[in-house]
């Protein structure tokens, strides 16, 4: 088990955004999270990496050796060093600086060696700052971005390219499990195949798995091994992706909720 969630609550003043919602990430599995807007979907993974604190319930990371560590109380930093990674669904990127200072933002290396060595220049901190940079590129390249200019300013990126340089940066920061909230969003067929071929190929690896928000059900069915499907911030069906989609009630929430879904 690389996640445990257990009994999760997030509520904004009177919103319950979230209800008592549990679930389990397995090791190389891909967990979709369907359902209308408004269900709660981004607040269980803001509360999951620690960007939104939750009311109650526990979170537990799987250890690498050894039993699950109970992070319910640790920072997000902490949540990442032990291997959670994130997209966010309206961006987050940092819009000034340039395709590749996003994305080395995600790297963990060139910032371990502290800020005495940063200052100084030392040729260690060289060394690492140029195995990060080669990192960022291969990284981009994973993604679908070797051409994209590094030196480009994000904010001058297309949007399907704003979100692949999301992903690049979630996953240079090697994680063991990674949060996806709409990454396909708003690309075009062919980007959108490429990211879920990504999700596949990075749940193939050994000790890793993936939890995506999505509404395409095209997509849902294509990526997911397991769905849950949400609604007024609780959990109302999880499953196979095929019998979470065939439920009645779960049909009539996303038509309650957002009707053109139902033929994408
Ligand atoms: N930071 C916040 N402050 C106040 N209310 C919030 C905040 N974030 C979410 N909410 C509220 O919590 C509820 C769940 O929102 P959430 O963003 O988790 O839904 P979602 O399923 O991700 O929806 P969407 O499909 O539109 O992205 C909504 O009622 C929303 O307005
Ligand atoms: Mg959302």
């Amino acid at each position: 088990v690389l996640l445990e969630v257990e009994n999760l609550s997030v509520r904004f003043g009177g919103v319950h955004a979230v209800q008592d919602v549990s679930f389990a990430v397995l090791g190389n599995e891909a967990v979709g999270i369907a359902g209308p807007n408004g269900a709660g979907k981004s607040s269980v993974i803001n509360a999951v990496t620690a960007l939104v604190r939750a009311s109650s319930g526990s979170i537990r990371i799987g250890g690498e050796d050894g039993g699950p560590v109970d992070v319910t109380r640790r920072s997000a930093e902490a949540r990442s060093r032990l291997g959670l990674a994130r997209t966010f669904q309206h961006g987050a990127l940092l819009e000034e600086l340039t395709v590749l200072d996003n994305v080395l933002c995600g790297a963990r290396s060139e910032a371990e060696g502290g800020w005495v060595s940063a200052v100084l220049c030392t040729p260690a901190y060289g060394r690492r700052w140029r195995a990060a940079e080669e990192a960022a590129v291969a990284t981009l390249g994973d993604v679908g971005l070797p051409d994209l200019p590094l030196r480009r300013r994000v904010r001058d990126l297309a949007p399907a390219d704003r979100q692949l340089v999301s992903l690049a940066r979630a996953l240079i920061a090697q994680p063991r499990v990674l949060f996806l909230d709409e990454v396909s969003a708003g690309t075009d067929p062919a980007t959108k195949s490429r990211i879920g071929q990504l999700v596949r190929d990075f749940c193939a690896r050994p000790g890793c798995g993936v939890v995506f928000v999505e509404h395409d059900l095209t997509y849902l069915r294509q990526v997911a091994d397991r769905l849950i499907f949400m609604a007024e911030g609780q959990i109302l069906a999880v499953g196979a992706p095929n019998e979470v989609l065939g439920r009645p009630d779960v049909l009539r929430a996303y038509i309650g909720g957002e009707p053109e879904v139902i033929g994408a």
